[in-house]
């Protein structure tokens, strides 16, 4: 089996490694010369854990290679996966202009029976736009040639990407032929084995099952974070009510952690995509409206804390972060709760020193020279006057609580992540804030 992925991002990147890995035949396409050179030369554009080894890997067996030569990577496949991104347009729908693009110079160039499958998140109906694409490039050619388009959304999560794909908790495929359904069973069945479904639909229903999995992901959060709130005000401790409502197993202990807002490439753009669909079709998806308002007051959080705890001013403070990217285990900067602290932190006149494990030469992209980066978690907080803790990496787990203690200025710590626990922060004097649990202020 031989199968081509344009679009050599995140998704497809993963999905060519796994695939290969499994023992198929995969190219990987994409436009950006310097990233298709690099990988040649074994240089992984992300961080994603287990995903430069598996590449290498692979790209010694020769079931894996990348080029931006998207002709011959289509006349060479019978299964072609469209995996490039759907960013924001100004307006919040979904930006199709990538995957439209693909589908022309899938029409282009293939010369023989072809399955196209949309693995990029993208709204209803989309599929069928991919066809019209692909079938108008076939018309201008004048050629007869068969193909199938496929909806076959992607649930993987960063920093944990290769395992949610060797191992899905479903694989969702929508499909409106026969033997596409066939050839995608053929193709999924090295996953499936361990008893993870594939589960068959048609194609409408595949896109939508995407946008409704996210959006109700976003929802957990955006709720657990106003819940979060509410308990501060109570003088309620989340983590208890975490647990207490999480063991109710049709509510589940999984995605109701507070924090500072969900961040990432997909939350916020597809909330705000799923919005925008149900408003072309004159319908009010009001749950996902208050999601998406909760989400963004929840990233001023730790900001208004830092703010109040120096009664308004901090003009003139130095705020150390620890983490930088959305969540622990990717380089991944896109929508990362730490923009927008840094923004309002700068803008209110405070310094901003930060270390993070990876995701540094991304942040750089972000902040510039506006912030100082240090390679060192420890080093990061001399002279400073507190440290926030902006993304749960396990290296913070457990820090040497004396040494902060006496670089930092004040013994203030907000945590974003409430990776700490309240009473042993008391018994080692610190001023402590976290998210959803009555506040603990020793010192000042
Ligand atoms: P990405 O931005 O990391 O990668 C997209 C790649 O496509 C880029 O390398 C770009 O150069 C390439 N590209 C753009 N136009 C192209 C063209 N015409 N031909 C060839 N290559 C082209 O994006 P991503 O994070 O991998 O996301 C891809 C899609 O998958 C999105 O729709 C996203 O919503 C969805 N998704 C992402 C994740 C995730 O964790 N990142 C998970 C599930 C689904
Ligand atoms: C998410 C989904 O989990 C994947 O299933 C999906 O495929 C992907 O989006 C996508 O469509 O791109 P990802 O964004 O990589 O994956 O990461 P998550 O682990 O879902 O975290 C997203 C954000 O939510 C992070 O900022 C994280 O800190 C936050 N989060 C997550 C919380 O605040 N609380 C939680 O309990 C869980």
């Amino acid at each position: 089996m031989k199968i081509t992925i344009v679009g050599s991002g995140y998704v497809g990147l993963v999905t060519g490694a796994c695939f290969s890995e499994v023992g198929i035949d995969v190219v990987c396409v994409d436009i950006d010369q310097s990233k298709i050179d690099n990988l040649n030369n074994g240089i992984i554009p992300i961080y994603e854990p287990g995903l430069e080894e598996m590449i290498v890997r692979n790209m010694k067996k020769e079931r894996l290679k990348f080029t931006t030569n998207i002709a011959a990577a289509v006349k060479e496949s019978e299964i072609i996966f469209i995996s490039v991104g759907t960013p924001p347009d100004e307006d919040g729908s979904a930006d199709l202009k990538y995957v439209l693009a693909v589908a022309r110079d899938c029409g282009k160039h293939m010369n023989k029976y072809t399955l196209v499958i949309t693995k990029s998140t993208v709204p209803v109906g989309t599929s069928l736009r991919v066809k019209k694409a692909i079938q108008e490039e076939l018309d201008k050619r004048k050629v007869n040639i068969d193909f199938d388009v496929a909806s076959n959304p992607e649930f993987l999560k960063e920093g944990a990407a290769i395992d949610d794909f060797l191992k899905p908790d479903r694989i969702v495929v929508g499909i409106e032929s026969e033997y596409a359904e066939e050839l995608l069973t053929q193709l999924y069945k090295p996953f499936v084995l361990n008893g993870h479904p594939i589960i068959f639909m048609d194609i409408v229903s595949a896109e939508m099952t995407k946008y409704a999995a996210n959006s109700m992901l976003a929802t957990k959060i955006s709720f657990i974070n106003d819940i979060a709130n509410l308990c501060e005000l109570v003088g309620a401790d989340i983590n208890q009510v975490r647990k207490g409502i999480g063991s109710d197993g049709r509510i589940g202990n999984k995605f109701i952690y507070p924090g500072i807002g969900y961040g990432g490439s997909c939350f916020p753009k597809d909330v705000q995509a799923l919005i925008k669909t149900a408003g072309e079709y004159n319908y009010d998806l009001q749950v996902l409206k208050a999601v998406e308002a909760v989400n963004k007051a929840q990233k001023s959080i730790l900001f208004n804390k830092i703010l109040n705890y120096y009664n308004g001013d901090v003009k003139g403070k130095t705020v150390t972060l620890w983490g930088l990217s959305f969540k622990p285990h990717t380089d991944d900067m896109r929508e990362a709760p730490s923009l927008e602290i840094v923004s309002k932190l700068l803008k209110a006149g405070a310094r901003v020193k930060a270390y993070d494990p990876v995701a540094i030469p991304e942040a750089k992209h972000h902040f510039g020279d506006t912030i100082s980066y240090y390679n060192d978690q420890y080093e990061a907080l001399i002279d400073s006057d507190c440290l926030a803790i902006i993304t749960e990496w396990p290296e913070f787990r457990i820090p040497n609580f004396n040494v902060i203690k006496k670089l930092l200025k004040t013994p203030a710590v907000f945590d974003g992540r409430n990776i700490y626990d309240k009473d042993e922060m008391r018994q080692n004097e610190f001023d402590y804030f976290c998210i959803g649990v009555d506040t603990v202020r020793y010192i000042l």
